[in-house]
C-alpha cells in the first residue's frame, strides 16, 4: 500500500462517485484532504464521511478558484496531490445544442480544469502530481457527446502540455480516463429513468468485462498515480474501461 501519511490532497468534486472514493482512501491512508463540491450540504456530509475538509467552490468559477486556493493553503498548507475531478455530464444532438449546454460543459469540465491548475501552482509542492479526470468519450465518436466529448479531448490535450510544462518542477500530470463508471452522474444527464437503465443495459453488453466500473476501481488508478509508484510516468492517459475503448471488429 502507498503511504500517504501527512500528504496534502485536494480533490475537486469530491462530494459523490469518483471523487468521494477517492478522498476516503486517501484519509484512510494518513493524508489529509480537501473535498470541493457546489452545495453547501453535500460538502458537509462528505467531509463527515471521509474525514476530509469540504470547501464549497465551483470549478466553473475563477472567483470560487481562488477562494479554493486560499482556503487550501490555510488548511493544508502547500499542496502535493491536486485531482482536478470535478465534471458533468449531458448530452444533445448537434442540431439542438445551445449556449447554455455548451458553456455549461465547457466551463466546468475543461475551463475550470485550467483555471484549477492555474491557480493552483504557487502553493503547488515541486514533485507535485496532478490528475485530471477524463474519459474514454475523448476517443469516441459517440453521437451526442459533441460537449462533453470535446471537453475531454481537451483535458487530455492540457494534461500532456502542462506535463511538459511543469516537469522542470518535477510535478508529474496525468489523465484517467474512465469508461462508464457506476456513479450518480448517470442520473443527471437528463435522461428519463427507463432510457437509462436501456443505455445502461446496452453498455453493459459492449463493455468486454460486462460491467460498469465501480468508482473505487478508477480510485485505485487515480491513487496510484498520486503516489510514488508512479514517479517515472507524466503526460499519460490511462484508460480504466473494462476494454470498452478496443472496438473488437468480430464478436
Ligand atoms: N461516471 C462515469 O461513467 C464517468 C465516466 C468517465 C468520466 N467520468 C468523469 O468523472 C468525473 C467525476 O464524475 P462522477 O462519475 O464521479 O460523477 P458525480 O458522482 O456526479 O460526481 C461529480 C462531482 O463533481 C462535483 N461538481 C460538479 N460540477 C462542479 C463544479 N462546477 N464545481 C465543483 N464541483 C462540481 C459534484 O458535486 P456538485 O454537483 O454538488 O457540485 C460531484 O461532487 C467527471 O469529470 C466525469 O466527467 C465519469
Amino acid at each position: 500500500m502507498q503511504n500517504f501519511q501527512d500528504k496534502k490532497v485536494v480533490i475537486t468534486g469530491g462530494t459523490t462517485g469518483i471523487g468521494l472514493a477517492t478522498a476516503k482512501e486517501l484519509v484512510a491512508m494518513g493524508a489529509k484532504v480537501i473535498v470541493t463540491g457546489r452545495h453547501r450540504d453535500s460538502v458537509i456530509a462528505a467531509a463527515k464521511e471521509t474525514g476530509a475538509t469540504g470547501i464549497v467552490s465551483d470549478q466553473s468559477k475563477l472567483a470560487d478558484i481562488d477562494g479554493l486556493v486560499g482556503e487550501a493553503g490555510k488548511h493544508l498548507g502547500k499542496v502535493d496531490v491536486l485531482f482536478i475531478n470535478a465534471g458533468i455530464a449531458a448530452f444533445a444532438p448537434i442540431s439542438a445544442i445551445t449556449e447554455e449546454h455548451y458553456d455549461s460543459i465547457m466551463d466546468i469540465n475543461f475551463k475550470g480544469a485550467v483555471f484549477t491548475l492555474q491557480k493552483f501552482l504557487p502553493i503547488l509542492n515541486d514533485g507535485a502530481s496532478v490528475v485530471f479526470l477524463s474519459s474514454i468519450n475523448a476517443y469516441n465518436a459517440m453521437e451526442n457527446t459533441t460537449a462533453y466529448a470535446a471537453s475531454k479531448a481537451a483535458l487530455n490535450t492540457l494534461t500532456k502540455i502542462a506535463a511538459i510544462e511543469l516537469a522542470p518542477r518535477g510535478i508529474r500530470v496525468n489523465a484517467v480516463c474512465p469508461g462508464p463508471v457506476n456513479t450518480p452522474l448517470w442520473g443527471k444527464v437528463g435522461m428519463p429513468e427507463e432510457q437509462l437503465q436501456q443505455v445502461a443495459a446496452l453498455i453493459q453488453t459492449k463493455v468486454p468485462l460486462k460491467k460498469f466500473a465501480s468508482p473505487e476501481e478508477i480510485a485505485k488508478t487515480v491513487i496510484f498515480l498520486a503516489s510514488a509508484d508512479s514517479s517515472n510516468t507524466t503526460g499519460a492517459e490511462f484508460v480504466v474501461d473494462g476494454g470498452f475503448n478496443l472496438h473488437t471488429m468480430i464478436g
